[in-house]
């Protein structure tokens, strides 16, 4: 269900609720873990939607740090691509935790660029077993997906895809900030 749409430039921006692994984009971003091995949430969900050559494809690639991003393919999920991405536990606030998050999201769009990927679709990044504030992060993610769109210009559609309404509801604040309402 679709809670708001914006466009900025050229960029249509939607939050929706919905499962992330059902959504037919070029990619789906992953909240993983350092070991890109799964887990539970949203990258149980992934990986049990991919299939099992989606662990064997992460394997190869040998863990990711907090902050950054790998892509893989989708197998057997709609999605082409699955980016992997890694949030911050939040330990309070003094420890980077929003340059961290941030960095998530920035460095997701830096590959939708590389790979010239036309939409993709975000979780709530650390919102939910990494107990992130919903309302600071969904601040974060929406002024880096902003920032990040000159630099990723094959990008036609972003996704914030949330789990739930009160999520929606705090991205959709965050975006009334940046961008018009689609004609
Ligand atoms: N589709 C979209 N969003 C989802 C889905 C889904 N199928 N399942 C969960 N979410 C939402 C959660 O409600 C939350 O808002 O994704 C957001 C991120 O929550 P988590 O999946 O718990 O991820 P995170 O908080 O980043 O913690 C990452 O959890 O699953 C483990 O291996 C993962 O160790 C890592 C940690």
């Amino acid at each position: 269900m679709t809670v708001l749409t914006r466009r900025i430039g050229a960029v249509q921006l939607d939050i929706i609720v919905a499962d992330i692994t059902t959504l037919g984009v070029d990619a789906i971003v992953n909240a993983a873990n350092t070991s890109l091995l799964g887990g539970g949430g949203v990258d149980g969900a992934i990986h049990r939607a991919a299939g099992p050559e989606l662990v064997a494809e992460c394997r190869t690639l040998h863990g990711c740090n907090t902050g950054d991003a790998r892509i893989t393919k989708g197998y057997r999920l709609k999605a082409a691509h699955v980016i992997h991405t890694v949030g911050p536990v939040w330990t309070g606030g003094t420890s980077g935790e929003d340059d961290l998050l941030a960095s998530c999201y920035r460095r997701a769009m830096e590959l939708c660029g590389k790979h010239k990927l036309t939409s993709v679709a975000f979780p709530a990044i650390s919102t939910g077993i990494y107990r992130f504030p919903a309302d600071r992060a969904a601040e974060i993610a929406v002024r880096a997906i902003v920032e990040m769109l000159p630099g990723a210009p094959s990008v036609g559609r972003v996704v914030f895809c949330c789990f739930s309404e009160p999520s929606a509801k705090l991205h959709a604040e965050a975006l009334a900030r940046h961008g018009s309402p689609c004609a």
